[in-house]
């Protein structure tokens, strides 16, 4: 792959957008790429984190790439839209959480990759913002329904229709972000957070991530039947008798994702 790196670290993958020249901007080859890398962690029965981060000093992923936009029919549009959906969707659909490091400028597509993971860390140098009024058009990779559902319709409104960026601090406090980190910090930080994650049942935690995003679909008694249906379950697995014994004997749990 050319723009997107996958590397491995015990049960922790971390993805790395790179094409730094275009502030990795997402163009269809990108998006294949990452497409791959994705299918290639969810095939990894071992794995329990992704980081999905961008390579270099100044950006995350600034957007959809707009010199191979600026000559599209509305059918190129139509298809490009259709991958970059597919490839989010595919992430959010993942079986372990997905962490977003973003450290420099998630702009359009990119604000809306950060969207499609489970957690967002940022770089006291991150700026968000969904600029693509400023183009024209309008959020094409999920922005208007992801960002909507974390901050709600009015903060959606006031980024979405001004295209104004936001800052890290700014992101962290409309509910964004979950923390802001020096830059250095960033990764560090992310990689806690995962290896905590991977440490937990498996099992437990892919049913989390599950029954949270398909929760927020459904009304309250929908969800909790859901949630009912998902506990359960659990019961049914090794994971649970482990960690429950575990814990009576005082010792730590290991959990086999069984
Ligand atoms: N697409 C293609 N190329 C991009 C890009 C993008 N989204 N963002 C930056 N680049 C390129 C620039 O064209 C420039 O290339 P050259 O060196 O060949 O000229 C290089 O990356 C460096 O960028 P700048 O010189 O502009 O750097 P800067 O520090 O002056 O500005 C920036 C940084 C504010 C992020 C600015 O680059 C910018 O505004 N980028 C566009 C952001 C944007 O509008 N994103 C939304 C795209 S639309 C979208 O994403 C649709 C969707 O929802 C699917």
């Amino acid at each position: 792959m050319d723009f997107v790196k996958l590397e491995l670290d015990g049960s922790v993958a971390t993805i790395t957008i790179d094409r730094p020249k275009a502030l990795n901007a997402l163009n269809p080859q990108v998006l294949s790429e990452l497409a791959e890398a994705i299918a290639q962690v969810a095939a990894d029965p071992a794995l329990r984190a992704l980081i999905l981060t961008g390579a270099g000093e100044k950006a995350f992923v600034a957007g959809a790439d707009i010199a191979a936009m600026a000559a599209f029919s509305m059918e190129d549009a139509q298809a490009f839209g259709a991958l970059g959906h597919r490839v989010l969707d595919s992430l959010e659909a993942l079986g372990v959480p997905v962490i977003a490091a973003v450290n420099g400028f998630a702009l359009g597509g990119g604000s809306e990759l950060a969207l499609a993971c489970d957690l967002i860390y940022a770089s006291e140098k991150a700026k968000f913002g969904l600029p693509e009024v400023t183009l024209g058009v309008i959020p094409g990779f999920g922005g208007t329904q992801r960002l909507t559902r974390l901050v709600g319709r009015a903060r959606a409104r006031e980024l979405i229709f001004t295209g104004e960026l936001i800052d890290a601090a700014k992101a962290k406090e409309v509910g964004l972000a979950l923390e802001v980190l020096a830059p250095e910090q960033l990764l560090p930080h992310c990689r806690k957070v995962a290896a905590t994650i991977a440490k937990r049942g498996p099992l437990a935690v892919a049913k989390a991530k599950q029954v949270i995003n398909a929760g927020v679909e459904l009304s309250l008694v929908k969800g909790n039947e859901l949630e009912q249906r998902a506990f359960a379950d659990l019961f049914g697995s090794e994971d649970q008798k482990e960690g429950m014994a575990a814990f009576l004997a005082k010792r730590p749990a290991e959990f086999k994702g069984r």
